[in-house]
Parts: structure tokens; C-alpha cells; sequence
């Protein structure tokens, strides 16, 4: 065990496993099978386990570790920040009180909602999992054409994310759906018109939503796979 102003850490599973209430599997999907082994003879039936894996089933964990306590999550990357946003669904073995009691815990991270099954873990995943990586994208293309326009790495960098911020803090604080803050910002005939209209013409909309599918797809597939 090493000391931490925050937490203890421990080098190995048979100094913590056996002393924690609640044991968060946070390993890459594909490490799951190994990790399962080494935990397995070390948990019991009262622990509670919450997993944060991509795609691996509650019934998959249950199988793996032969316990039944079992919620599954789907973080992002915010929640680094303390702005992230979890969805969780639990297997039914766990108690209401377990369930408050993690849900307290998912929120020191940001914002977390339950989902009614495991269908919207996946499809959460596609949305709000994988969904800070889409926004990088749309930010490094923003900043990629400031650039060629001729601005500064540092005023590109400066325009794009308070545009984000700026946008994403109207959209929370107005009535109006996005749809309509777009059409609002849109005059006809305008600049934000033409750059809106060529995002249509590209199918920008229906290329965004198959990209969320691909994740999503990309979740159930991992589960099938048991890894
Ligand atoms: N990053 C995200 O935005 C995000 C979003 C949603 C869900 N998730 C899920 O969160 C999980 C963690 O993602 P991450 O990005 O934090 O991965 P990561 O940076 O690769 O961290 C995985 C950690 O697990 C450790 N590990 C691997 N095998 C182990 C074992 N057998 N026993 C104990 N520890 C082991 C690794 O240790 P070593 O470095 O020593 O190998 C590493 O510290 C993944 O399942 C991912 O699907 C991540």
C-alpha cells in the first residue's frame, strides 16, 4: 500500500479485494477475462461490484466472478474534470440502498442518470461514452480551418473553445431546442445560413448519427464477444 492525500493504493488484489465494500472493475474490456481470474477467489457474495467496461454484460461479469451484485456504467472522459455524465443499470440482486449508494459515488464525477437496461448502456455509449471524442473532432476541424484562414494556433484554439463553451452555456440556459437556437442564429441569405445549408448538402446530420451507431454497434459487438 502507498499513501495518497486523497486515497490509499494497494499493488495487489489480495490487499484490497478482500477488505472493500465496493469494487470498481475500471480495466480495458479485453483485460476482463484475466481480471475475473485473479478476483474471482478473492470476493464474495456481499461485495458490490460496479464495472465501467465498454460493452461486457452484467450477466458476463456475474458468470466471471460467480457473484451476483453487479451495476453497470458507462462514464466519459469529463468526468476527469468533475463534469462527466454516467449512465448505470443494475442487476436486479442489488438493493435500492446500494444503488443510492453508488449513484452518490458516480456523482463526485459529474451527473449520472439510470437507464431502464443494459440496451442503453450500449446505446449510451454511442452517445455520451464515446461522444467527448466527437466533439474533439468537430473542435480540431474548426481549429483546422481557422488555422488555414490564417490565424494563430492560439487565437484558433481561443475562438473555437469559447465558441463551444459560449454555445453549449446558451443551449442550457434558453427555452429553445438546438434545432431552434440554429434557426434563430440562421438568417435568410446570412453566413451562418451558407455554412449551415453546406452541412446539409453534405449529409453532416445522418454522418454524425452513423458514427454514434458505429460505437454503439461497437459496444454490443464487444459484449458478444464476452471481452
Ligand atoms: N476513457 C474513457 O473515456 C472511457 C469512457 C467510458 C468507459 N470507459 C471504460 O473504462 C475502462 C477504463 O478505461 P481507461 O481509459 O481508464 O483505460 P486505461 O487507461 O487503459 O486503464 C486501465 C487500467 O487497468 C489496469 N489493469 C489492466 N489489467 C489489470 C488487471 N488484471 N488487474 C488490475 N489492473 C489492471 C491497467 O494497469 P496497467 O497500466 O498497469 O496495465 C490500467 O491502469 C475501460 O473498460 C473503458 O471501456 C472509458
Amino acid at each position: 500500500m502507498s499513501e495518497n492525500p486523497d486515497f490509499d493504493t494497494y499493488s495487489s488484489l489480495q490487499d484490497c479485494a478482500l477488505i472493500a465494500d465496493i469494487i470498481f472493475l475500471a480495466v480495458k474490456p479485453y483485460h476482463s477475462e484475466e481480471l475475473f481470474e485473479e478476483l474471482k477467489p478473492l470476493i464474495n457474495q456481499e461485495q458490490l461490484i460496479v464495472s465501467l467496461m465498454a460493452g461486457v454484460t452484467i450477466a458476463s461479469i456475474q458468470d466471471g466472478l460467480g457473484i451476483k451484485k453487479v451495476i453497470r456504467t458507462m462514464p466519459n472522459l469529463p468526468a476527469k474534470v468533475g463534469k462527466g455524465i454516467t449512465s448505470y443499470t443494475e442487476a436486479k440482486e442489488v438493493s435500492r440502498v446500494e444503488l443510492i449508494m453508488v449513484r452518490n459515488l458516480l456523482d463526485t464525477t459529474g451527473e449520472s442518470i439510470r437507464v431502464e437496461n443494459e440496451n442503453f448502456i450500449d446505446a449510451s455509449t454511442g452517445i455520451s461514452g464515446s461522444g467527448p471524442a466527437y466533439v474533439f473532432y468537430f473542435m480540431q476541424s474548426m481549429m483546422d480551418a481557422a488555422l488555414k484562414m490564417g490565424f494563430s494556433e492560439n487565437d484558433s484554439k481561443v475562438l473555437v473553445s469559447n465558441t463551444f463553451e459560449g454555445a453549449v452555456e446558451l443551449f442550457n440556459q434558453s427555452s429553445l431546442t438546438a434545432q431552434g437556437l440554429m434557426d434563430k442564429v440562421a438568417s435568410k441569405g446570412g453566413t451562418t445560413r451558407a455554412a449551415l445549408d453546406s452541412m446539409d448538402d453534405n449529409n453532416i446530420k445522418e454522418l454524425i448519427q452513423e458514427a454514434a451507431y458505429a460505437a454503439f454497434d461497437r459496444a454490443v459487438e464487444l459484449g458478444k464477444k464476452g471481452n
